[in-house]
Order: structure tokens, then sequence, then C-alpha cells
């Protein structure tokens, strides 16, 4: 190593002696903050080995002076969420629904609760929103009901369930098969079904209408009204309403006609606990839309 100090004759900078080829080395020094924070860092570090847990070995870790765990720590916290919902969910448990509309802090669990649950149990069917999907899986956002939007009626539609095969008391009325079972020609059910699109004013042909009108009378008014309105005492659907489980052209109103499809939905009342129905029953009634 030579002792005197060189310097590079371009630059002006200090060389370390070091010279290949006639390319010889530059002395830069790393910057004093990058140094001084890389000395924090290893002393940062060797506490950190000292108090916390830091080596693993196969039985677990070095424990660290301070004992920590984050282990024991997540417990606490999920011990402490679940006391605190525990808390709620037991007062949901023992207030009649009415009731528990008017209390403003449970409906702030509920508005919060209830969404995380609708979205683990019902947004699959129904849509994150509750908007529903294509295909019989009805919005519960809007105001048009098949079997009543109140909260008793939306309580026993939950927690029974439609026409499932698990709960004797699930919600059931089945459409004939008006075409597949011959009840109808199929003359009588394009007629009938321009009567159903005339009751939202979509009908093509009035004349048809006019005669299916009387196949209605006789045929359909038991189960959706005499105006075609619906009746939620048998989940029989408003026709008038241009809002459709199935579709609204007029070959989807005489496919359903001819061979209906019937919408199922499970009965959470034997999946869920009684305070997580009613709080679904309230999140759909009050922050989705019920009557
Ligand atoms: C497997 C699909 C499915 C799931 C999951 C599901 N539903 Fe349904 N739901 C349906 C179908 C289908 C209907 C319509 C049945 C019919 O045609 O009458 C329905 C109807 C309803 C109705 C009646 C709507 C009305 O207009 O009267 C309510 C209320 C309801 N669901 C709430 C819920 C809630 C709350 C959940 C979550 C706990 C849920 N549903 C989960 C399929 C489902
Ligand atoms: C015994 C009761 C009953 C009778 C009678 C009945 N329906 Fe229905 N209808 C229903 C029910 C219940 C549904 C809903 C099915 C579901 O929710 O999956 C329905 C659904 C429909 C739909 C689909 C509605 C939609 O939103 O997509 C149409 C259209 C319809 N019916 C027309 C008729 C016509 C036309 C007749 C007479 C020829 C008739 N229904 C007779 C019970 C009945």
């Amino acid at each position: 190593m030579p002792t005197k100090v060189e310097k590079d004759h371009i630059s002006g900078t200090e060389t370390t002696g070091h010279e290949w080829d006639g390319i010889s080395e530059l002395n830069t020094p790393l910057p004093k903050w990058w140094l001084y924070v890389f000395y924090a860092c290893v002393i940062w570090s060797v506490a950190y080995f000292v108090f916390y847990p830091a080596i693993p070995f196969s039985d677990g870790a070095t424990k660290g002076l301070l004992g920590y765990n984050s282990r024991v720590e997540v417990e606490q916290i999920v011990a402490e969420a679940k006391q605190a919902k525990s808390k709620w969910m037991d007062q949901i448990a023992a207030k009649d629904l009415e009731a528990i509309t008017g209390d403003e802090e449970l409906m702030q669990f509920i508005q919060a609760g209830g969404r995380t649950m609708f979205g683990d149990n019902c947004a699959p069917c129904h849509g994150a929103g509750g908007q529903g999907r294509p295909g019989g899986y009805p919005t519960l956002a809007d105001d048009d009901w098949i079997w009543g939007g109140d909260l008793d009626n939306i309580y026993y539609t939950v927690a029974h369930g439609i026409r499932n095969v698990t709960d004797e008391d699930a919600r059931l009325n089945d459409m004939p098969r008006y075409g597949a079972d011959e009840l109808l020609e199929p003359a009588q059910i394009n007629d009938v079904a321009e009567y159903v699109l005339s009751l939202s004013n979509k009908a093509t042909d009035n004349d048809a209408a006019a005669r299916g009108a009387e196949t209605y009378a006789e045929e359909c008014s038991a189960c959706h009204g005499e105006d075609g309105k619906g009746l939620q005492d048998l989940g029989g659907p408003n026709l008038a309403d241009a809002i459709w489980l199935y579709g609204g052209e007029k070959e989807e109103i005489v496919a359903q006609i001819s061979a209906p499809k019937q919408g199922v939905m499970p009965a959470w009342g034997q999946r869920l606990s009684e305070a997580d129905v009613k709080m679904l029953t309230i999140y759909v009634h009050s922050y989705l839309s019920g009557q």
C-alpha cells in the first residue's frame, strides 16, 4: 500500500492507490447520513433481537425480554371484538323487530354488520347491493315485493325460505304448467301472454290481448290478482309493473306460462342464528328497501 496520498488529476479526488492498466480507483466514501442510518439500523436490530422474539427454532422462536407474542395479541383482539359483537347480538335476540328499529345504536351496528352478513350469505343470489340477478333472483332494493316487504313478512321469508324442501313452513305456491301439462292451447297461451304485456302497455296485438283477458280472469287472477298487480299472500308477482323475474319479452312470458320456473330460496333460520336472521331482516328492510 502506498503511504502517500495520491489525487486523480482529472477529478481532483483522492485515489485509493489501486490502479489497473492506468485506471485508478477513486476514494469516494459513503455519504455520512447514509452511514449513520446504517449504524442506527445495526443498533436497532441488536436491540430488537434482545427484546423481541427473533431467532426461529424448531420449537418456537427465542422469546425476547419483553415477552411479546403476536398470536396472543391477535387472540385478545378477536376476543374483545367477539365480546363487543355479542353484546349487540344479545340485544337483537332479546328485542322484537319494531323495538330494534327504534334503537339508534343497534341500528348503526346492524347497518355495518348486516352489510357484511348480507355480502357473505345473500349477495351470491341477490347481488351485493340487493339489486338482484336475472333468472329469478329478485331485487331487494326496490318497493316491489313478491311475498311482502314489511318487517314480519321479510322475517318470515328469510327465516323459512321459499319452495325449499328443508323447511316445511317454507313459502310455497306453484304456478301450473299451462303448456307442458296442456292446460291451455298454444293459441290461448299466446293470447294471455299478450294480455299480460298489455298490463304494462307493451302488447303488440290488441285483439289477442282482448281475447286473453278472459283466460286471465279465469286462470290467472286467483294468484296474480284481478288487476294483475299481484297477491303477496300467495307470492303471485305483480305482472303490471314491468319488473320481471324471468324477463318481460313476449317469448319469456310465453315460456313462463308454458312451463313456469319456480324460484327457490334456502331457509336461513336453519343455517343462521335467530339474531342473525333478525339482523338481516332489518338490514334488508331499512337499508335496502322495505315497507
Ligand atoms: C340460492 C339463492 C338465494 C340466496 C343465497 C338467497 N336468496 Fe333470497 N331469494 C332467492 C330467490 C330465487 C327468491 C325469489 C323466490 C320467488 O320466486 O318467490 C328470493 C326471495 C327473497 C326475498 C323475498 C323477496 C320478495 O320480493 O318478496 C327476500 C326478502 C330474500 N330473498 C332475502 C334473502 C336474504 C336476506 C338472503 C341472505 C340471508 C337471501 N335472500 C339469500 C334466492 C336466494
Ligand atoms: C297457483 C298460482 C298461480 C296461477 C294460477 C298463475 N300463476 Fe303465474 N306465477 C305464480 C307464481 C307463484 C309466480 C312466481 C314464480 C317464482 O317466483 O318463481 C308466477 C310467475 C308468473 C310470471 C313471471 C313473472 C315475472 O316476474 O317474471 C308470469 C308472466 C305469470 N306468472 C303469468 C301467469 C299467467 C298468464 C297465468 C294464467 C294463465 C298465471 N301466471 C297463473 C303463481 C300463479
